[in-house]
């Protein structure tokens, strides 16, 4: 039986539409209930929904062979894992943004508000710049708005969240995608598994590019 986590939301319902595609299709998760495991055993999958940002921990502790994580949570949280493949789906970047007209004009410490604590400090700190810290936990744009930080570091996707809020694109720091990503002992002992899983979604990916 090969574990699957998929992220919870749009993001896992587009990634479990190509893996439906590819060959592994699990009815059942298509009805809207509250039910977080489905099981195809003909096929020898389960999947579950998890939190997007718990897949990795999910995957690198084994109570999944393999997830979908995007980019952003696999650079923060640098898990165990091995990363597949690219899914090139949940596409967006991780950026500094601030408001409109902000010009850092590197006198003082710079407070920087952000989920992505530890993608911020390696950014700063390839750049010399000496920073202070806010971690939120959502919306961040509100920072910078109220005076709590002079920037963001956070996901622009269609930079709607940005623009509705006055804020503007300082810099990119990484573009983001969805990743395929395996446990290191699974990846082992179930390698002709997760390599056919792997050949049938590459083929999708392929076909959708
Ligand atoms: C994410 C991110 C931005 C927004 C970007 O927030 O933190 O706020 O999406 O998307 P956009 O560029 O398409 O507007 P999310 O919806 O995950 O909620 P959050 O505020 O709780 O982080």
């Amino acid at each position: 039986m090969l574990n699957i986590a998929l992220p919870k939301g749009r993001l896992g319902e587009k990634v479990y539409d190509i893996l439906e595609r590819a060959g592994y299709p699990c009815e059942a998760i298509k009805a809207n209930g509250r039910k977080l495991i489905f099981e195809n055993s003909e096929q020898g999958i389960r999947y579950f929904w998890v939190k997007p940002s718990d897949v990795s921990i999910y995957v690198e502790r084994g109570a999944a062979d393999i997830g979908i994580a995007g980019k952003d949570i696999l650079l923060e949280y640098t898990p165990d894992v091995y990363e597949l493949l690219d899914l090139k789906i949940g596409k967006c970047r991780m950026a500094v943004a601030a408001k409109k007209g902000f010009r850092d004009d590197g006198r003082k410490t710079l407070k920087v508000a952000t989920k992505f604590v530890n993608i911020t400090k390696k950014h700063y700190s390839g750049i010399s710049r000496d920073i202070d810290i806010i971690k939120l936990n959502g919306s961040i744009e509100l920072a910078p708005i109220l005076g709590l930080s002079d920037v963001i570091v956070d996901i622009v996707e269609t930079g709607s969240t940005l623009r509705e809020n006055d804020l503007d694109v300082v810099e990119t720091i990484v573009p983001i995608s969805a990743r395929l990503i395996a446990n290191k002992a699974s990846f082992k002992f179930k390698t002709k598994e997760i390599e056919n899983l792997v050949q049938g979604v590459r083929l999708q990916i392929a076909e959708n590019d």
